[in-house]
């Protein structure tokens, strides 16, 4: 069943990582609101797939890399931070750090989780077009679950989740 526009594409991207038990992982945690960290992830990826397409960037690598951008794995509400800065300028490392630990990544897919939050990290500007169009996804992806937006586009997101990704037993959206 099609349950968004380009789907078959994106579930080409994305099939292995969509049946991963670390991106599913993400289920447990709550990114905004009571969007779970990987409904966010998904939906970033979805954006980023549109813009991407519109922009004529490499949209495997743009969907790979926003699907694994936020896998920092902890619950960010309640998470104590090891060092001075908070969980804002340190999880794109983290989730970097687990993305190479359960997955082989390119080096584009690493310049789109390390500089999602760019200009929030400085130092740490998108140097590819793909890194780019997710950074901005990020950034819509987030003011619209915060601000309530999310809601239009949420029954569909929340269809492909419950069609494509497989149910591991733990705690669902
Ligand atoms: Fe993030
Ligand atoms: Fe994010």
């Amino acid at each position: 069943m099609v349950l968004l526009k380009y789907h078959e594409l994106f579930i080409e991207c994305l099939a292995d990582l969509l049946a991963a038990e670390p991106v599913l992982r993400m289920r447990n945690f709550v990114q905004h609101s009571d969007v779970s960290c990987l409904e966010h992830c998904v939906c970033v990826a979805y954006l980023s797939l549109i813009l991407g397409r519109a922009m004529g960037v490499n949209v495997r690598r743009a969907t790979r890399g926003a699907l694994l951008h936020d896998l920092f794995l902890y619950d960010w509400h309640h998470h104590k931070r090891k060092g001075f800065w908070p969980h804002g300028f340190t999880h794109p490392a983290q989730a970097l750090q687990n993305a190479r630990r359960y997955f082989e990544l390119d080096p584009v897919e690493e310049d789109v989780i390390l500089k999602h939050m760019w200009p929030l990290t400085l130092r740490h500007m998108p140097l590819t077009p793909e890194a780019a169009v997710v950074c901005l996804a990020d950034k819509l992806c987030a003011l619209a679950e915060v601000f309530g937006i999310y809601r239009r586009m949420r029954p569909q997101i929340l269809a492909f989740m419950e069609a494509e990704i497989s149910d591991t037993g733990l705690k669902k959206t």
